[in-house]
């Protein structure tokens, strides 16, 4: 009889972070325990998410800047799985700190905050967040903890959202960069939560990156699935190559636009020139989860969800 783990979740208000929790809550291995910054909030959406996780886990107060919080959180844990999003305060700075009060307390396996694409094959300077995530991944690796970086390429709510700027349903148009021909990888939220959920009770996902996916698609396939299961056509048009992306990045950089204004591009580059291609994908070892397709996905949804969406986090 294997004995039950205690496992950390950090970030379980956010987007992603309240379906990890459910995931793991319905994990019979697993005693959880969920760190929120405080039990009672004045928002009252918020509050009603605390509500329901109090039904998933124990609740115990936690910030990322508030080291003594962090240990108590952390005593007698064996996993933290983090589901943290923000800027380097929270990623890097916020993460470390989570780390190490971690490696103190003597927890075995820490899951930071990847959930993206390869970010191994790109360089420091490709990607403002994936900056974040490779020094976080370093980190990680030197603490001597066992670790896991999930990677799921983009999620599909966030594909198809008017942030990524390649779809725009009123319009019927898609527009990207590149000739539509490249592969990258596409899971839903909900798909990438049940696989976090696997990875931490799975031995075969410590020290990996932990590689699942939904849909293997290309720009001129999603389309493709697009038109097939709405019935409409979409006008579709190339912006320009991979190396007009990335030269109207490094463009952007120089006039000092926002970050946030360049991410989509950066992403999208990584995407097109193939570089953050998955090519070492595990979901095939969890035949119970049935990942949706980008098809399935537009099956299930209508456009206004897509916006929905993203305006939780
Ligand atoms: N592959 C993709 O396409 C894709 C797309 C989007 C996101 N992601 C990634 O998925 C992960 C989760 O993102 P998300 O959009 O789900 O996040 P989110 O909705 O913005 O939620 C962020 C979470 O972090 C918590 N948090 C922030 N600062 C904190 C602090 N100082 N102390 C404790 N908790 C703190 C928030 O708590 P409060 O509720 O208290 O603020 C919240 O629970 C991130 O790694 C993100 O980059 C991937």
């Amino acid at each position: 009889m294997t004995s039950k783990k205690t496992v950390l979740l950090a970030g379980a208000t956010g987007m992603l972070g309240s379906k990890i929790a459910l995931a793991l809550a319905s994990k019979e291995s697993i005693d959880l325990r969920i760190m929120v910054r405080s039990r009672k909030v004045n928002n009252e959406k918020k509050q009603q998410q605390i509500n329901i996780l109090e039904g998933l886990g124990v609740i115990v107060e936690g910030d990322l800047n508030d080291q003594e919080s962090l240990e108590k959180a952390c005593t007698g844990v064996d996993t933290v799985v983090s589901a943290v999003s923000g800027w380097e305060d929270v990623v890097v700075t916020g993460q470390l700190n989570l780390l190490a009060a971690a490696k103190k307390l003597g927890v075995s396996h820490f899951i930071p905050s990847d959930y993206t694409y390869n970010y191994f094959n790109i360089q420091l300077g490709d990607n403002y967040l994936s900056d974040f995530r490779i020094r976080v991944a370093q980190a990680v690796k030197e603490s001597g903890l066992d670790y896991t970086f999930i990677m799921n390429g983009i999620f599909a709510e966030v594909f198809v959202s008017p942030f990524f700027n390649v779809f725009n349903f009123e319009t019927g148009t898609a527009q990207y960069w590149g000739d539509g021909e490249t592969q990258f990888d596409v899971t839903t939220i909900e798909d990438t939560a049940k696989y976090t959920a696997e990875a931490v009770v799975d031995p075969r996902a410590i020290n990996t990156s932990f590689q699942v996916v939904g849909d293997v698609i290309s720009m001129k396939e999603a389309v493709a699935a697009y038109e097939e299961v709405k019935g409409k056509k979409l006008t579709q048009t190339s912006k320009g190559s991979a190396e007009d992306l990335k030269a109207w990045i490094e463009q952007l950089k120089a006039e000092n636009a926002s970050p946030f204004s360049i991410i989509p591009a950066q992403y999208q580059w990584g995407m097109v020139t193939g570089k953050v291609k998955l090519e070492n994908i595990v979901s095939d070892r969890y035949p119970h989860i049935k990942p949706k397709s980008l098809k399935d996905f537009f099956a299930d949804s209508n456009t206004q969800t897509f916006e929905l969406v993203l305006n939780q986090s």
